[in-house]
């Protein structure tokens, strides 16, 4: 699904070259893209280490080896079209450095794996040594700390490129069981009649993580639950759940329906969020004193369209959680009839994002043993994402650099998903203690759906 402007890129350059990300995530994704034989153009990283392209090289061989495992043939390749400059992003020889490795590239990607402060000064110095023209830049979340630092990024995105071609990255828009939602939202015609209004009683995301900040506690402090991953990844669950019927297969198309959703959505306000912090948090390198940043967020929402109007929606996501799993519990109107009265619940579908792909249609059917009492029994279609399968970072970097913007969030989206959570933000509502692998503080219980949050664990 491309849009008709769309072209592929002929050089990567990713700034960051010898960061965390880049180690975690990048070089794996283009061994993978090479494997596949989706990457055949000259990739050069950028960072300011002292280093030498050998260096490079090695840091590359050791990411792959822990991250997937390292692939002879393949790795061989990401060898030879790797190349390194080396230099300060403020000095302008770096990008004149740059300009000569990109060598006749006419549509380079730039990748800024990098803090989003340095993204000004990386723009300009693009912008200035010419290496702007026919580009497109790819930029990692998070995008903005609030609405007006967001649009003040994009005013500096802007002044160099146009919006198509800014590829703001989520990567869980490149997760294929994300994907999947629309697919079997709009793939099957048996869930249109009742997803709407008259049938759904609350919608639910959870997303869990049963790990804390794992030495990222710095960035952390200074982001917290609702900006990290609500704002952002939840959000994008909420559009897939909530969107109409994209008309055409086009990314604007696409794109256009889930904008759509934010923009019927209220601001939240203080009486909307539950903010909570696990006990330790405090003592986790790079966490301030006496922090009030949340590493867990609760919010109810609300979608005022024709479709959604009175329907609550709900999230819940933070850091040392009872188990690691990101699940949405869409639950049905209970039946009206006398059949329902012996025990049946509501009638709920779920998809189950991580750590397995499932989809399940909750339902009641009649106990075996006496005859009169409902048992609850779930469909189920699960599988476990397969070693070869394309994993969120090798996805959407090679659509970046095919030129396909529907997994990336549109400048106007981002502005709409601030909106919506800033007032909750702002109010600086208090931070409740919770102990470590329970379910956030008890304050929580005030913002759940009818009938209580489901625990992934039980199914
Ligand atoms: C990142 C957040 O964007 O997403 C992390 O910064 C979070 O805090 C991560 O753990 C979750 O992504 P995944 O793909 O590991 O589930």
């Amino acid at each position: 699904m491309t849009t008709p402007a769309a072209q592929a890129a002929d050089a990567l350059v990713f700034f960051g070259a010898t960061g965390d990300l880049a180690y975690k995530k990048i070089f794996p994704s283009l061994q993978a893209m090479i494997r596949r034989g989706h990457l055949d153009v000259p990739v050069i990283g950028v960072a300011k280490a002292g280093w030498t392209i050998d260096q490079l090289r090695e840091r590359a061989r050791d990411s792959v080896t822990k991250h997937g495992g390292l692939d002879a043939q393949a790795f061989e390749k990401l060898c030879r079209l790797l190349r390194y400059v080396d230099g300060d992003y403020a000095d302008a020889s770096t990008f004149q450095a740059l300009r000569k490795a990109l060598g006749g590239a006419k549509h380079p990607a730039h990748y800024m794996a990098i803090p989003p402060a340095l993204f000004a000064s990386v723009v300009e110095q693009l912008a200035q040594s010419g290496s702007t023209a026919g580009a497109r830049i790819v930029v990692e979340k998070p995008f903005g700390h609030d609405l007006a630092s967001a649009r003040a990024l994009n005013r500096v995105l802007l002044q160099s490129f146009d919006e198509a071609h800014i590829f703001r990255i989520d990567h869980y828009l490149g997760k294929n069981p994300v994907h999947n939602m629309l697919h079997f939202r709009f793939a099957n015609s048996f869930l249109e009649p009742f997803w709407n209004r008259d049938h759904v009683q609350s919608v639910q995301i959870t997303m869990a993580e049963a790990f804390g900040v794992q030495g990222r506690g710095a960035f952390y402090d200074a982001t917290g639950t609702t900006r990290d991953v609500v704002q952002n990844h939840l959000f994008q669950l909420l559009t897939n759940l909530a969107m109409e019927p994209p008309v055409r297969a086009d990314s604007e198309s696409i794109r256009e329906e889930k904008v759509k959703v934010l923009k019927a959505m209220p601001p939240a306000g203080a009486g909307d969020i539950v903010r909570g912090q696990f006990a330790g948090y405090l003592d986790e390198p790079g966490v301030a004193k006496g922090s009030k940043t949340e590493t867990f967020a609760a919010l109810r929402l609300a979608i005022d369209s024709w479709r959604w109007q009175g329907v609550p929606f709900f999230i819940r996501a933070g850091k040392s959680l009872p188990v690691t799993c990101t699940e949405v519990l869409v639950r049905l109107r209970r039946s009206p009839s006398f059949y329902s009265a012996h025990n049946a619940a509501c009638n709920h579908v779920r998809f189950r994002i991580s750590p397995e792909i499932e989809i399940a249609v909750g339902m009641n059917v009649l106990s075996p043993d006496d005859g009169v009492q409902s048992l609850p029994a779930e469909m189920t279609a699960s599988r476990h994402p397969g070693a070869q399968e394309m994993d969120a970072y090798e996805r959407v970097l090679g659509d970046a650099m095919r030129g396909d913007a529907t997994l990336f969030a549109r400048e106007d989206y981002v502005e709409e998903a601030w909106r919506i959570v800033d007032p909750a933000l702002e109010a600086d509502t208090p931070v409740h203690a919770y102990a470590p692998g329970s379910w956030g503080p008890d304050e929580a219980k005030t913002i759940a759906p009818p009938g209580g949050w489901h625990d992934p664990r039980v199914g």
